[in-house]
């Protein structure tokens, strides 16, 4: 269900609203009609659904605040409707609106807004003073969203004894406690230290997936707004030149505007796992027998099959020799030498920027489960070195950068930015479910040479 639904919103500046409107419909430029007024807006349209974070993204300039002012209703459109929860904020009296913006809409601004008098406790429950909810009560309610954005323990201070994150935090705390189904955020995170800054979209996307907001994110940082969107509209000059995820926007630009504003985009953020993974066929049912895996191993040149059963729910891997020895000792079927350790699996929405660390310390390829964990495909280490552009396009050659051959110990293989990022962030890998054992990280593989499993894809370059 649309939350939100702009169509053909105008917003205008200046004294002659309507007749740059008419204008602007006509054809006319907006540049031509600025000493009428100015167009901040030009016939926007987009709908919100119930549970999306929308961000609007731009230059400065390019109109993102009006548009989300027009949303709570502290701007009237020029031309078109604003519907909000099913209602025109237009056609609403002062009365309505102000219900539906303490019922519906809570805000959070770039520079926190914060009252420097009042406790963080205080600060945090003053969306709920102004719904007059009872001292009591909104004190505890406060002090339960400072706990959830990690402000557990602080209610207490003053904000100036906050730094700039936790005030951020404070902001974010206060616009959740409100409990409303709508955050409007305008440049939320924009003043922050770009660490603090990364830390809180990810607390953002976590919290969202709890609490299922509908929230209206503005931000002219693009990397930002492609972690966070499940859908983005650019802006330009007052107009939204494309509305698409981030994978839309990234692989198919709908203008040369747009393809240059994405140019810089961090892509190993933005793509996942499901855009690079790769069809697999080493795999086989665990009831087949070894020598029938046998012939896998021939024809896919691989020294390790994944194994699953008869709906392709990932059991583990079996290796050439372990298949040679069964197939030797007249075992019948995989069963009982499928080894569980050592598979790493992957959602498939999981940011390719987490695969590296897993990737670099696995023995297989890494597999691509679904929430049943059933496998949909695996991701070889080319595939991710491919999704950086490493691979030379002609030649399909790998350049400066070499592999290792697969019989070599994994822990040689743990770059220094992967052990540090691993060091900093033990458990900040979200959407990596360690497989079975949960040993992601255990250097132990098997000694030289015993490497079991899929390897052969990350040396033929799949
Ligand atoms: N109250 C106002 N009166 C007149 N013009 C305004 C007003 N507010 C915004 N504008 C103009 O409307 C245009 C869009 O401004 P807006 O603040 O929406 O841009 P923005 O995309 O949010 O930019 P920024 O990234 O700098 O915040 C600009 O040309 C701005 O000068
Ligand atoms: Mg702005």
């Amino acid at each position: 269900m649309a939350v939100v639904r702009a169509s053909h919103v105008y917003k205008v500046f200046g004294r002659h609203e309507k007749e740059v409107v008419r204008r602007l419909k006509a054809g006319e430029d907006r540049k031509d009609l600025a000493e009428l007024g100015t167009a901040a807006v030009i016939d926007a349209s987009f709908e919100v659904d119930e549970g999306e974070i929308f961000v609007v993204m731009g230059l400065s300039g390019s109109g993102k605040s009006t548009l989300i002012r027009m949303i709570n209703g502290l701007w009237d459109a020029s031309d078109g409707s604003m519907e909000i929860v099913g209602n025109d904020i237009s056609k609403m009296s002062g009365s309505q609106l102000r219900q539906v913006r303490r019922d519906h809409i809570s805000m959070v601004f770039q520079h926190f807004a914060l009252l420097p008098h009042r406790t963080v406790r205080e600060n945090a429950a003053y969306g709920l003073e102004l719904q007059d909810v009872a001292t009591k009560e909104r004190l505890e309610r406060a002090d339960s969203w400072l706990d959830t954005v990690g402000l557990g323990g602080w209610g207490d201070k003053y904000p100036g004894q906050l730094s700039g994150g936790m005030q951020q935090r404070v902001g974010l705390a206060r616009a959740l406690a409100a409990e409303t189904d709508v955050l409007l955020m305008d440049e939320a995170f924009s003043a922050l230290d770009p660490l603090i800054r990364r830390e809180m979209q990810v607390q953002l996307v976590e919290l969202q997936s709890k609490l299922n907001k509908t929230i209206v994110f503005i931000t002219h940082d693009l990397n930002e707004a492609m972690y966070l969107g499940d859908r983005i509209a650019v802006m330009r000059d007052g107009r939204i030149a494309q509305i698409g995820d981030s994978e839309d926007i990234l692989t198919r630009p709908a203008d040369e505007y747009v393809a240059n504003f994405v140019q810089d985009v961090d892509r190993t953020r933005v793509l996942t796992a499901s855009s690079i993974m790769r069809d697999t066929q080493a795999v086989v049912a665990h009831t087949a027998g070894p020598r029938y895996a046998m012939r896998l191993f021939e024809r896919e040149r691989v020294t390790g099959l994944f194994v699953v059963d008869r709906t392709r729910h990932l059991m583990g891997t079996v290796s050439d020799r372990a298949v040679v020895r069964a197939a030797r000792e007249g075992v019948d079927t995989l069963t009982d030498i499928t080894e569980t350790e050592g598979i790493l699996t992957v959602k498939p929405d999981t940011p390719i920027s987490e695969l590296f660390a897993p990737s670099s310390t696995a023995r297989v390829p890494l597999a691509v489960v679904d929430d049943d964990n059933r496998l949909l495909g695996i991701v070889p280490r080319v595939a991710l070195l491919d999704s950086m552009g490493q691979l030379s396009p002609e030649t399909g050659e790998m350049p400066a950068v070499s592999l290792l051959p697969s019989t070599v110990e994994p822990q040689d293989e743990v770059t220094d930015e992967s052990r540090a990022s691993e060091a900093g962030a033990p458990d900040a890998k979200p959407g990596i479910a360690a497989s079975v054992n949960g040993e992601e990280d255990a250097p132990e593989g098997p000694p030289a040479g015993e490497a079991g499993a899929p390897t052969s894809d990350d040396q033929k370059g799949a």
